[in-house]
């Protein structure tokens, strides 16, 4: 890749790593048909980082106005996705710049959550031209206010929320509903409160045995008024006292490290000990990827328009080794080698508006 690339035509890769959500495919399109405006062409990487991990069999896909068209009404990422590591493979950066090369790209626009980043600025760092954008329905990524799939996902809960509140209070139960969220509680946090529910538990947050009492007395207090019923509910990563958790065995990790939440399973936890606490019927509903399925809302479709053209903005003006990012409502610049290693949690107010709701 030059580094002189003003006024050039540029032949851009463009990728999606990490899980899936609605809005990638909107920002894949923003980026193809801007590009194609300015007189660029593009290729799609197939499955994120994987796709370039084998220089002798890059998985890729040409990208024109045609193949993307209409794709912003569809949910995941038309050019696949995986949770790869190349910062842990021996000659994993390597072997992408090898396939950089092979393939002619000039640039590479990187579509993705923290882990996918932290392998973009890596290759940033040894001199390709990458500018990547913020996607995770987690909204966690640090340096932006606003994650592709968010919106979307935290729409999917609120609608799910009023579902469960009808047929909970129904029969007078309670419900806790666990939603996705490895290390922030956004998706918890919109979700619950657009959704009514009684409780939110975040993982910014830890749950100890105050809280798991202060639960029980909520829940108890509820039972005696109105419809009787509650429902709260708690992000999948909301830490626990390991002594409460009912897991059997080791549980299993990503190339990243991360381990499987579903395995672990807080909610179920959760509920468990309620229903002894109480004696009261309690019921556990783990939205899992529904949340990340679908059509995009409008939101993370204009979103993605906007991040896309930002990106190829910045790379046909020279200006890469950033994150295009969401400030303020505006779209900015943030450099990539200050985006890894951290996350955005939820806000303290949040935690401040829950209780004053409880
Ligand atoms: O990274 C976002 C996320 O949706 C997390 O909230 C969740 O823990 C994880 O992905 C699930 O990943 P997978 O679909 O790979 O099991």
């Amino acid at each position: 890749m030059s580094p002189t690339m003003d006024s050039k035509r540029l032949h851009i890769g463009v990728l999606t790593g990490g899980g899936d959500c609605p809005g990638l495919n909107p920002a894949i399109r923003a980026v193809v048909r801007r590009a194609e405006s300015g007189g660029h062409h593009v290729t799609g990487i197939m499955d994120g980082w994987a796709g370039l991990a084998n220089p002798a069999a890059t998985l890729t896909r040409p990208l024109d106005r045609s193949e993307v068209r209409g794709i912003q009404t569809r949910g995941g990422t038309i050019i696949g996705s995986s949770r790869t590591n190349l910062l842990k493979r021996e000659g994993g950066l390597d072997a992408a710049e090898a396939s950089i090369k092979s393939l002619g790209l000039d640039a590479l626009v990187v579509i993705g959550g923290d882990d996918t980043l932290s392998v973009a600025a890596g290759l940033a760092k040894r001199g390709a031209a990458v500018v990547a954008i913020p996607k995770t329905m987690d909204n966690d990524v640090w340096g932006t206010e606003g994650c592709l799939g968010f919106d979307t996902a935290a729409n999917i809960v609120t609608e799910a929320l009023d579902r469960i509140q009808t047929t909970t209070s129904s029969h007078h139960r309670v419900a806790v509903v666990e939603v996705m969220g490895r290390d922030a509680g956004w998706v918890a946090a919109w979700g619950g409160l657009a959704g009514g529910a009684d409780a939110i538990l975040v993982p910014e947050s830890p749950v100890d045995s105050a809280k798991i009492d202060r639960l029980v007395e909520l829940v108890t207090r509820r039972r005696n008024y109105a419809t009787g019923a509650s429902v709260i509910v708690v992000s999948e990563g909301v830490q626990l006292p390991e002594a409460l958790l009912n897991l059997s065995g080791d549980v299993p990790r990503d190339e990243f490290g991360h381990p499987r939440l579903d395995k672990i399973a807080v909610g179920d936890a959760i509920a468990a000990i309620l229903e002894e606490r109480t004696g009261l019927e309690v019921r556990c509903t783990r939205l899992g990827h529904l949340q990340r399925g679908g059509p995009p809302s409008a939101a993370d479709r204009v979103l993605g328009a906007r991040y896309g053209v930002a990106a190829v903005d910045a790379l046909e003006t020279g200006r890469w080794g950033v994150m295009v990012a969401l400030r303020a409502g505006e779209i900015v610049e943030v450099p990539l080698a200050e985006v890894g290693g951290k996350n955005r949690p939820l806000d303290a107010s949040y935690l401040r508006i829950f209780d004053s709701l409880a």
